[in-house]
């Protein structure tokens, strides 16, 4: 392997052989034949300059539930909210899902993510601690995954950014097969620190359709020019066709745009939303 680029990498297909087009991709400089890591597509991102308010908005939320006498021991650091922030904005994702909830740490950061998009954020977790800003707009579904997929089987749109704090099983992995857009980012928390975030991957590995490639956290957070950090233990996934260069064309984008914003629930959270700081404006 290429010594600057030190990452683990690991094939789900034949990808890793795979040489990347020249041309600009989904935002990210790929240069020919170059092993692509975490830590190249963080420091090549745009939207960096955001970083300061997603820390001050984690920080804000673990004074939230702390105040609630929560203690957050499950919680996610601020480096790995960091990692699923850029994610979610540089992808465009508009519509997040997350398996695990618990005091509600990543769906926050994901949600301020994806509220710049546009989009919205879903999470479940079958024990409920209460601890979701009453006025984010996430959803929160107090259930388990499989529970709540089917819930938005029926009524909810198509998941294009998953993350995964919670090992899935079998009808999670078969609805996630359903339900996630082909295009979708799925991230993985705890790899390399927890076997469950290894086991996450090779079940995802075995049992998730689409083909893709994974990129793993590297030996140390990825620092930043203003002290900032990213990353410790978060692997995610990117399928072949963001990575081979596949532009969405307009009309997908369009399509995709539209039918996460003119859902129904999506629809009346973000009504809600306005009217709330219209009201705080007032
Ligand atoms: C590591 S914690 C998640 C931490 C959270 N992402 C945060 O940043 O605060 C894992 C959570 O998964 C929840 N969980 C357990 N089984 C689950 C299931 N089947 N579906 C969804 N969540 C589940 C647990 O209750 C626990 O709160």
């Amino acid at each position: 392997m290429h010594t600057r680029f030190p990452l683990r990498h690991r094939r789900c297909d034949g990808l890793a052989q795979a040489r990347y087009k020249t041309r600009r991709t989904v935002g990210w400089r790929m240069d020919n034949g170059a092993i692509f890591s975490c830590g190249a597509f963080v420091n090549a991102s745009t939207h960096l300059s955001e970083l300061s308010a997603a820390q001050t908005a984690w920080r804000r939320h673990v004074a939230f539930f702390t105040s609630k006498g929560l203690s957050g021991e499950s919680s996610t650091s601020l480096e790995d909210c960091l990692m699923l922030y850029l994610l979610i904005r540089h992808f465009d994702r508009r519509s997040v899902f997350e398996i695990g909830t618990n005091v509600g740490t990543t769906a926050v950061i994901m949600n301020e993510a994806v509220k710049q998009n546009g989009g919205m954020c879903t999470t479940c977790d079958p024990i409920d601690y209460g601890a979701i800003p009453p006025d984010s707009g996430i959803r929160f579904i107090n259930a388990p995954a499989d529970a709540a997929l089917a819930h938005i089987k029926e009524d909810g749109p198509a998941i294009d950014f998953a993350f995964l704090d919670w090992v899935p099983d079998w009808k999670t992995l078969r609805l996630a097969n359903d339900l996630f857009d082909k295009d979708a980012i799925l991230a993985v928390h705890d790899y390399g620190l927890d076997p469950k975030g290894e086991a996450v991957v090779d079940l995802l590995n075995l049992h998730y359709r689409p083909r893709g490639r994974w990129f793993f956290p590297e030996a140390a957070p990825i620092a930043l020019a203003g002290g900032a950090r990213v990353n410790i233990c978060t692997a995610f996934f990117v399928p072949n066709q963001l990575l081979n260069g596949r532009h969405e064309n307009s009309f997908e984008r369009l399509r995709r745009r539209l039918s996460a914003l003119l859902h129904p629930r999506h629809l009346a959270s973000h009504l809600k939303r306005a009217a709330v700081q219209k009201i705080r404006r007032m």
